[in-house]
């Protein structure tokens, strides 16, 4: 019988110490030209230090952004990679591993923000959709997303973005990547018809809503192998305007998982965000009540629905989930074989240190 804190091998041979996973959480702190600093090593050295037996940095952004977050971190040239570098080998150092998370926020940006009203970079979507909500603290006024998008004209542009991104990874020696494709972002975007009205091979049907993914998907395995690679997803989520309807669930999520399960990926992350699991932790995700013709059936779960078309006997993609976990299911899921793998996020951040 396994057991949540007994060791696991990842992928073809990253070996964890225990089943427990630290999520990605964005933390403002790269305060060097957004690259990583002391307090970024201290974070995760801390963490990692007889504790979790895998952890995925935070949200770090392909090219130039203007997200929410100030001080969060960008990967796209040799610096960023250096800067990185310091952190995986300290993490290492005290036995533990880490993935990288590159990141697109999509429609989820406003042009306001320093970064790219310096590099005039534009906020690429996949159609001039803008998302409902956002607050950006930092700006005059508090506005919202930015409803100045620029269709993407060439998404292969923005794969080989990643692929930039990724390869820098893996020259500043992180273990594999995870790769993010829920929370209204950039990939998600394309997967929602909501927010992808293209009418090019990228949009309409479910295969051209997951070409973009997929695409990114396949770049980042080409340099990384699919072995090191996983993939975060969230069929029922609801946060920065991503809420579908359950037929939209279930026919993009049907074709997407069984598209990456062909890809002989590390693992998927399947979170639960949306779904009301009868816990609140705190406020920071609260779930509205999905509205008229987008609701959940009674109990929904996305692990009841997906879970067997990842974690089935002989397959070779662990099944990693999350949010508002307790120990105590995470504990009896993976005993009773329904998971491999749990992130906790949240109670990282006011759990330092183990023991
Ligand atoms: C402050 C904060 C920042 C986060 N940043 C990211 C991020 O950069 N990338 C990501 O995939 N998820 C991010 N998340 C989501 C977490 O990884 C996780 O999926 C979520 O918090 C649910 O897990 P939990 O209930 O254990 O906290 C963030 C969550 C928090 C609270």
């Amino acid at each position: 019988m396994a057991e949540l804190l007994e060791p696991i091998i990842l992928g073809d041979g990253i070996p964890l110490r225990n089943r427990i996973c630290m999520g990605s959480m964005t933390r403002n702190r790269c305060m060097d030209d957004n690259k990583p600093v002391e307090a970024t090593i201290k974070h995760y050295t801390d963490r990692a230090r007889d504790g979790t037996g895998l952890i995925v940095a935070e949200g770090t952004f392909i090219c130039a952004h203007g997200a929410e977050w100030p001080n969060a971190p960008v990967m796209y040239n040799q610096e960023h990679a250096d800067a990185w570098a310091r952190v995986t080998s300290a993490v290492h150092e005290v036995g533990g591993k880490i993935l990288f998370q590159p990141w697109h926020a999509g429609r989820i940006q406003n042009d306001n923000m320093p970064m790219l009203k310096q590099s005039g970079y534009p906020v690429y979507a996949p159609s001039k959709i803008p998302a409902k909500g956002g607050k950006f603290r930092t700006l005059e006024g508090n506005p919202g997303h930015t409803h100045n998008l620029t269709e993407i004209d060439d998404p292969k542009a923005i794969v080989e973005q990643f692929r930039r991104s990724v390869t820098l990874a893996k020259r500043a020696g992180f273990d594999g990547i995870e790769l993010l494709s829920q929370g209204g972002y950039l990939l998600h975007n394309f997967l929602c018809s909501h927010s992808n009205t293209r009418t090019d091979q990228y949009g309409g049907s479910v295969e051209n809503r997951c070409r973009f993914p997929l695409e990114v998907l396949d770049a980042i395995i080409e340099v990384w192998g699919p072995r090191a690679v996983g993939i975060k997803i969230c069929p029922s989520d609801d946060y920065n305007d991503t809420t579908i309807s359950y037929e939209e669930l279930t026919d993009t999520y049907t074709y997407y998982i069984k598209e990456l399960m062909r890809r002989d990926l590390a693992f998927i992350n399947l979170s639960r965000r949306g779904c009301d699991v009868g816990r609140e932790t705190d406020s920071y995700f609260r779930s509205q009540p999905r509205p008229e013709g987008k609701e959940l059936p009674p109990k929904y779960e996305p692990l009841a629905q997906f879970g067997s078309f990842i974690k089935y006997p002989g397959s070779r993609t662990m099944l990693m989930v999350n949010h508002e976990y307790t120990v105590e299911e995470a504990a009896d899921s993976v005993r009773k074989e329904k998971i491999d793998l749990v992130t906790f996020a949240r109670p990282f951040i006011y759990n330092p240190v183990s023991g």
